[in-house]
């Protein structure tokens, strides 16, 4: 009789564990905090991603002193190199180096080639060089061609 009455307590137990007491309340509490921890974490990482679909463009930075390794290597690496390498040479100019590309650059064939005031237009048959590109060159060439 008493192990009848001990199931029925326990059924009892069972019945009554998962009503809305205050108790099973205070339980609920962390787990919706959780999850709203998580969604604020996700979203942030959502919008991480746009960021990286949707890029600020970069700056065009030619203020101060322009060099031959930070400021011109991109734009000729970018632009020339393709027609103007060593190996190719269009029109026995080269681009690629230092010294091949300050033959040009001190004779003035390179800023009237890239601003279209002389007999060819650079690159060719593409658009002219970006504004800030041709700012570089322009800085670059009027400083004396330095090979910093
Ligand atoms: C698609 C190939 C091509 C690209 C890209 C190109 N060039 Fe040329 N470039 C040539 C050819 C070919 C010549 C020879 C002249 C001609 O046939 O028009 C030439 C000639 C030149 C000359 C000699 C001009 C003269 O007055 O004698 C310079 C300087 C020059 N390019 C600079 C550049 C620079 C700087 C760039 C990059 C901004 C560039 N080129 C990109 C093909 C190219």
């Amino acid at each position: 009789m008493s192990r009848f009455f001990s199931i029925f307590e326990g059924k009892n137990e069972l019945s009554t564990c998962c009503q809305p007491t205050a108790r099973n309340m205070k339980n609920l509490i962390r787990p919706i905090a959780i999850l709203f921890l998580l969604n604020l974490i996700l979203s942030g990482c959502y919008y991480d991603k746009e960021s990286e679909l949707y890029p600020q463009k970069p700056v065009c930075d030619t203020a101060g002193t322009m060099t031959y390794s930070q400021s011109i290597i991109p734009v000729v690496t970018a632009n020339c190199n393709v027609c103007h390498s060593t190996a190719v040479a269009s029109g026995g100019v080269i681009t690629d180096n230092y010294n091949d590309l300050s033959v040009v650059a001190n004779d003035g064939r390179l800023w009237a080639a890239v601003n279209w005031t002389g007999p060819v237009r650079m690159p060719q048959g593409l658009d002219k060089l970006s504004d800030c590109n041709l700012t570089k060159i322009k800085k670059w060439v009027d400083a004396g061609v330095p090979n910093n």
